[in-house]
């Protein structure tokens, strides 16, 4: 029966006798014995394991294991004498589960972060990787938990939908195979040129719309899935696929809807550090300087709100040039963002009330007649991490939304309809998983917070 070292390295004293299994980071050897740096997954820095001559049948080969070997490894754990570990394995027993070649691609040295995303397959058992994968996986359910001590609703919404939410073109369409199996072009490869059964559907860009549905007979609900974008921006921050996460609130106005981003964000800060403090200052020591104290401020900071018209003459007063055009009715870019949080505010800021005209068709009207009640949350390093609004909930103003975009109303009947019948100010907004990732760890690319990233050059494996 095999112990997680995490859990091992976790126990109050050494003794007793424990198996570990995992694979092997470094191999050193020195006359009668060898050193083995066994890491199996559950933590960042894996266990030393201790091999005497004396004691360990056929040491000799042993003592010379691979790097990427996986290994079952019994013994007794004792203080460790070396410095940086508190306890080690000082081995009885120990069985070659697989074996590496000695070609294995993760030798123990630096490796670029884009070698690394060139073996997806193998990356998670490098250090940057655990610890970012450890975060992920921790985050994913600190995002639950936060929902369920507040009694939010975890709704699942649809992945394949005729709906285009974010009313940009962006879904990928989804296609069946006729009834005798793919037809091939000329070259052999599969030809996917039909539809949904008939109907013409795609990939979901946002579960917002169906998550209004249930804000509406739930009162608060949330949605934590995968959505899909066909843009074909080849920017750091930008994936085909990503997990968003989009809560939704019944009686509710935009001041609700960033009061509760703000406490959700902070929650996930303080989570991060008090939850995967091994891994955040691996991040803090090898990714950025300062991360701990840069997260842990935000945990503690009141986020500033400020509205786009602020925003634009910050910018248009900033002493710096950009690349893009800075004009009241212009989308703010990246560059834009990174202005705002990094040099006038310095820290997060929500950014409130754009032009109706950058803005989706579900977004309610502000009483000027030109803005939206939409709020983006930008942090420093990353931009934009959260888009949201307060929804309109007024069935006229809709519609004559939706006609000026020249949307087509009919699939929209199910929206409509919530509208007609108890319709209640609402509001939501969608945090992008992987830009949180990022902006928790420091990473700076997100092929690199996504264990199999799906980019216009990545969809391979
Ligand atoms: O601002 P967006 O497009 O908003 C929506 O989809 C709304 N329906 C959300 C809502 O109100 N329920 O996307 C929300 C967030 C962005 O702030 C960003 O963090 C992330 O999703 N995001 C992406 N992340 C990675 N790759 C992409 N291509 C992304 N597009 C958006
Ligand atoms: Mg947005």
């Amino acid at each position: 029966k095999r112990t997680l070292i995490a859990d091992l390295l976790k126990r109050p004293e050494a003794g007793g006798t424990h198996t570990v299994a995992g694979w092997v980071r470094s191999t050193r050897a020195s006359g009668d014995v060898a050193f083995i740096v066994l890491n199996d997954g559950s933590n960042l820095s894996g266990i030393q394991l201790v091999l005497e001559r004396a004691t360990v049948p056929d040491f000799d080969n042993l003592s010379k294991t691979g790097t990427g070997t996986a290994l079952q490894a019994t013994g007794e754990l004792v203080t460790s004498p070396a410095a940086g570990q508190q306890f080690e394995l000082r081995v009885t027993a120990l069985t070659v589960v697989g074996n590496a070649d000695p070609d294995y691609p993760l030798q123990k040295k630096r490796h670029s972060f884009e070698y690394l995303r060139s073996i997806a397959h193998l990356r998670p058992r490098s250090n940057t990787f655990g610890a970012v994968f450890r975060l992920r996986s921790k985050l994913a359910q600190a995002i639950h938990q936060f929902f369920s001590e507040r009694n939010f609703l975890y709704v699942h919404t649809p992945i394949i939908t005729a709906s285009d939410c974010e009313g940009a073109g962006e879904l990928f369409r989804v296609t069946t195979l006729p009834p005798n199996g793919a037809p091939r072009n000329e070259g052999g490869s599969i030809d996917f040129g039909q539809d949904f059964f008939g109907q013409k559907t795609g990939l979901t860009v946002s579960g917002q719309l169906e998550g209004e549905l249930f804000a509406q007979a739930f009162g608060n609900i949330y949605t934590f899935g995968p959505t899909f974008r066909a843009e074909n921006s080849n920017t750091a921050r930008h994936a085909s696929e990503f997990w968003m996460i989009e809560p939704e609130m019944a009686f509710s106005d935009l001041a609700d809807d960033a009061d509760l981003a703000e406490e959700f964000v902070r929650y996930l800060c303080s989570f991060a550090l008090r939850e995967c403090a091994e891994d955040m200052a691996f991040f803090d020591q090898h990714i950025e300087k300062g991360l701990i104290q840069r997260v842990r401020a935000v945990a503690e900071a009141n986020f500033a709100r400020m509205d786009y018209g602020d925003a634009i003459t910050h910018l248009q007063k900033a002493p710096v040039s950009f690349n893009f055009p800075v004009e009241w009715g212009l989308d703010l870019q990246t560059e834009h963002e990174r202005y705002l949080t990094e040099q006038v505010v310095g820290g997060p800021v929500f950014v409130l009330n754009y032009p109706k005209d950058i803005k989706a068709f579900y977004m309610r009207q502000n009483n000027d007649g030109r803005t939206v009640a939409a709020m983006d949350l930008l942090v420093p390093k990353v931009g934009e991490i959260i888009g949201g609004s307060q929804r309109e909930e007024r069935l006229d103003l809709l519609e004559q939304r939706i006609d000026e975009l020249e949307i087509p109303k009919e699939p929209l009947w199910w929206y409509l309809d919530s509208r007609r019948w108890g319709s209640t100010p609402h509001a939501g907004f969608g945090l992008g998983f992987e830009r949180l990732i990022m902006y928790l760890s420091g990473m700076e690319n997100i092929r690199d917070v996504i264990p199999f990233p799906r980019t216009p050059r990545h969809a391979e494996f």
